[in-house]
């Protein structure tokens, strides 16, 4: 083989190395869970302390994120994830609605950056697989 033919080969396998990391399913634990437990679990996990405020803070809409059974049982609205179907997983449709939105996600401070709720409505499209995360025990 020449020279030529193995940089060819080596070009080639290195342009199917990043198209296929770019399509590699997206990690629960390290890329959805720090957006869910920064913007969402103040509001969406069991009633709990605020250690900043003091101050008790209840689960709001009856919807607790804070362990898969949880999250996929969803809140007073029902449809909260579905796996496989962004469209029909509230926790996709309202971080993607106006801020003017009632509904929208969440309903104070920041909302989410583009890049953020691309990745969880990748995270749900493909199954929202949960990997090892078990969440709160109750
Ligand atoms: C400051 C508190 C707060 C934060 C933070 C917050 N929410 Fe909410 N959320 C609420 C309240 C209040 C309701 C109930 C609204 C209603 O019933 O009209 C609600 C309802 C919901 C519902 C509907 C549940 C149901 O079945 O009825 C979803 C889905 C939801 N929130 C997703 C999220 C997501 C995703 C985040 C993080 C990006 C988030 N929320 C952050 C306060 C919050």
């Amino acid at each position: 083989m020449t020279t030529k033919t193995l940089l060819a080969i080596g070009a080639a396998a290195l342009s199917l190395g990043s198209l296929t990391s770019h399509a590699d399913p997206v990690d629960f634990e390290s890329k959805v869970l720090p957006i869910l437990k920064e913007t969402c679990f103040d509001c969406h996990s069991k009633e709990h302390v605020d250690a900043k405020t003091g101050k008790l803070k209840k689960v709001k809409g009856k919807f607790r994120m804070d362990s898969p059974a949880l999250m996929k049982k969803g809140g007073s609205d029902g449809d909260d994830l579905t796996p496989g179907d962004a469209a029909k997983s509230a926790i996709y449709t309202s971080i993607t609605l106006p801020d003017s939105d009632d509904k929208a996600m969440p309903p104070k401070g920041d909302r989410l950056t583009k890049d953020k709720t691309d990745l969880i409505k990748q995270w749900i499209t493909e199954g929202a697989n949960f990997g090892a995360w078990k969440g709160a025990a109750d």
